[in-house]
This record gives structure tokens, C-alpha cells and sequence, in this order.
């Protein structure tokens, strides 16, 4: 089974958007880095991007079969989204939350997030590299809860 990459709105313009907060690293990099580090534990990668809602809310159901853990970085709808919320609520794997900005040292309204309370863990601030401790952090996991 796989590990499910999933990536919320805005995330397609990283490499653009606001560099000096998310670094120059396209998410089509970031997707080269997660196979590349997943591999190394034995694990394939599902690597998705979408701006709407429901599609991750979809994404994340697909989930519950087919993937052994989920990694996601929600973007704005971690502050907001009760829907996916739900959705990772109802999964049996392990979750693991990242951010590649500190979202804590940000605005007001970036410190709350929905996805938090179902998230086994959270890595934020490190950038594309949020991405590569998150994939090392769930991969234990699966292979602790395997033992
Ligand atoms: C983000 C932080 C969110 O607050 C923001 O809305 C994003 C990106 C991050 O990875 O730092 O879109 O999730």
C-alpha cells in the first residue's frame, strides 16, 4: 500500500507564491523528494494537489483502502475545513499534518488548525523539507504499528 501525498489549495504555485515564505521549491519538486525519501523505506508515494474542498475530502476517503498512512498539507482549509476534519477522522491509518511555513509564528489566524486533533503528529517550518521529516515520521509509524 501506499502513502497518500495530499496537498490543498494554492500549493501548485509554490516556486511563485510568496518565496520568501515558501522557498523557490516547485511542488513537482517536493513530489520528486517525498518518492525518492518513501522509496528508501519501501513505500510508493500518491502524490496529489487540488484547490477544491471536496476533492481532497474524496481524496482522503480513497484513502481508508488504499493507502497505509497520509501526509497532508491542507493550505488554508487546515484553518477552516470541518469536512476534512471529518474526513481524517474517520481514518484507521496514521495522519501526519505539515506546513513548509511556521504557521505559529504567523498570523492570529493561522495558529488554529482543524487537522491537528486527528493528526497522529505535525511537522511545520522546515519548508520543502517539512515534506521529507513527514514521510520519515509516518514511515516509522507504519512499520512500528507492522512489528
Ligand atoms: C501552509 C500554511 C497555511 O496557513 C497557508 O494557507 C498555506 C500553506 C504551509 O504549508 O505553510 O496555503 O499550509
Amino acid at each position: 500500500k501506499a502513502i497518500y501525498v495530499l496537498n490543498g489549495p494554492n500549493l501548485n504555485l509554490l516556486g511563485t507564491r510568496e518565496p520568501n515564505i515558501y522557498g523557490r521549491t516547485t511542488l513537482a519538486d517536493i513530489g520528486d523528494m517525498t518518492v525518492a525519501e518513501a522509496k528508501a523505506h519501501g513505500f510508493d508515494v500518491v502524490f496529489r494537489q487540488s484547490n477544491h474542498e471536496g476533492e481532497l475530502v474524496e481524496w482522503i476517503q480513497e484513502a481508508r483502502e488504499a493507502a497505509s498512512g497520509v501526509i497532508i498539507n491542507a493550505g488554508a482549509y487546515t484553518h477552516t475545513s470541518v469536512a476534512i476534519h471529518d474526513a481524517l477522522r474517520a481514518l484507521a491509518i496514521p495522519v501526519v499534518e505539515v506546513h513548509l511555513s511556521n504557521t505559529f509564528s504567523r498570523e492570529e489566524f493561522r495558529h488554529r488548525s482543524l487537522i491537528s486533533p486527528v493528526a497522529k503528529g505535525l511537522i511545520v517550518g522546515f519548508g520543502a523539507n517539512s515534506y521529507v521529516l513527514a514521510v520519515d515520521a509516518l514511515a516509522s509509524l507504519i512499520e512500528e504499528a507492522a512489528e
